[in-house]
């Protein structure tokens, strides 16, 4: 048994889901139909929502407590149509006869079908709703896309929101008692706040700033700094590239605890995705030159003054550059320390069969199990010695891969992140 607490209270029953009561609701009323033999004329449900909230968990408690099979497959992971109709389709057409074995097919990550040039999987999906003869559960973060189109006629809609902060803190609380833990409300209503309703975000903080002990106090969120500061970047660069004014503009880094030789490398990162246009995009890097260079100044010579125009130079100068936006939504990267974790095929490699790995074990595809459980993971990991063991056995994590998760990732930030100032700076002079 794993002893990661999302996997471990993940629930168990129906009446263990958290919250979106209509919604789950709905879905039960919708199972019923298939039990009674005759099947809804909606044969697909799309359950959509954010991360973290319950739609994977509704799907696998209802199997759990009423003796089905559930049946996994992740959309993102197909590579072709052949092979989810391999998968999805034979299953979906063998209903039992003798009612043994009752079965439910869950397609994870539907939207990362539709954002591949290939249009056969959403066909295949199509045409696959229609012939099936068993439940069969989509689930979706984003169903809006207008390749998902067809799929979203044929399916019963039932939308997961963000839990509310009370639901949250409740459920924390559940586990602390569980587990035995000391902890005072203040520390799970900052959990739950920090989480903004992501569940599995909240209950994976709340095991990392535990760290195996079995009393915590305010003093451990302290632990999770970095991860805010991470976010509040993404904030900042969004508020930025926005910016309707320079004030705007220089006003997204207020409060911002970050380098600014750092910030300067993001926004200049992050320009070319976000500035779709060329003769707007020259403007954005003549306003970056402009700020590298009085950066160059403020650093070589001290001349601090400098700073108050570097700063708006590179965030108002570049954010009144962006006439055109892109269409869609185009997402902001990472930051590039974590960026050039990546850069190197062996690391890449690793990161890959680590992932495949937390994704078997986890109900999710390989890249959620990289964004969204690969830093808590080697988190815990790293800061308890005694879970990281049970980890490493539960994954069956390589020696190499327990060594990646135990620290060399650390380390590595930091020469990465030195590297970069460093090359910065040669650049400069
Ligand atoms: N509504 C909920 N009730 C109880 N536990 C929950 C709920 N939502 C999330 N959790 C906890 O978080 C973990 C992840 O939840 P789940 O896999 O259901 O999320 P999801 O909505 O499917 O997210 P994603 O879109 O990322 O797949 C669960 O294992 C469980 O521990
Ligand atoms: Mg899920």
């Amino acid at each position: 048994m794993t002893e990661l607490w999302v996997e471990k209270y993940r629930p168990k029953r129906v009446a263990d889901v958290v919250g979106n009561k209509e919604s789950v609701d709905a879905f039960v009323k919708w199972m019923k139909q298939w039990e009674l033999g005759r099947p809804p004329e909606k044969r697909a449900v799309l359950l959509y929502g954010p991360a973290g909230v319950g739609k994977t968990s509704l799907v696998l408690a209802y199997g759990k407590e009423h003796g089905y099979d559930v049946i996994e497959v992740n959309a993102s992971d197909w590579r072709d149509e052949a092979r989810m109709k391999a998968v999805v389709g034979e299953s979906s057409l063998q209903a039992t006869l003798d009612g043994s074995t009752r079965k439910i097919i869950v397609v994870d990550e539907v939207d990362g079908v539709a954002g591949r040039e290939d249009a056969g999987g959403i066909a295949a999906l199509s045409r696959i709703i229609d012939e099936t003869r068993v439940p069969l559960a989509l689930i979706a973060n984003n169903p809006w896309d207008p390749k998902l189109a067809p799929i979203r006629e044929k399916c019963l809609m039932l939308e997961f929101r963000r839990l509310r902060k009370a639901e949250v803190v409740k459920r924390l609380r559940e586990i602390a008692e569980m587990e035995g833990v000391k902890v005072p409300d203040a520390v799970l209503e900052k959990l739950a706040e920090m989480s903004e309703g992501d569940l599995r975000s909240a209950i994976n903080d709340f095991q990392a700033i535990t760290g195996g002990r079995k009393i915590v106090d305010e003093k451990a969120l302290e632990a999770l700094g970095a991860r805010n500061r991470v976010k509040e970047i993404f904030d900042a660069l969004r508020m930025v590239f926005n910016a309707k004014s320079i004030r705007a503009a220089r006003a997204a880094l207020e409060g911002l605890e970050v380098d600014l030789d750092m910030i300067y490398t993001w926004i200049l990162d992050n320009t070319p995705d976000q500035i779709p246009d060329p003769s707007d995009l020259a403007d954005a890097f003549e306003a970056l030159a402009r700020a590298d260079v009085m950066l160059a100044r403020v650093n070589r010579r001290q001349e601090w003054r400098l700073m108050r125009y570097a700063i708006p130079v590179m965030t108002g100068g570049v954010a009144l550059a962006r006439r055109h936006k892109p269409s869609g939504f185009v997402k902001f990267t990472f930051p590039p320390r974590i960026r050039f974790l990546q850069s190197t095929s062996a690391e890449r490699e690793l990161r890959r069969s680590i992932a495949q790995k937390i994704a078997a074990k986890l109900h999710l595809s390989t890249s959620k199990a990289l964004s969204q459980m690969l830093p808590y993971i080697s988190f815990i990991m790293a800061n308890d010695g005694g879970m990281g063991d049970a980890m490493a056995r539960y994954f069956e994590f390589t020696a190499s891969e327990v060594a990646y998760l135990r620290g060399g990732e650390v380390e590595k930030v930091e020469k990465a992140g030195a590297r970069r100032r460093v090359s910065r700076r040669a650049r400069k002079s």
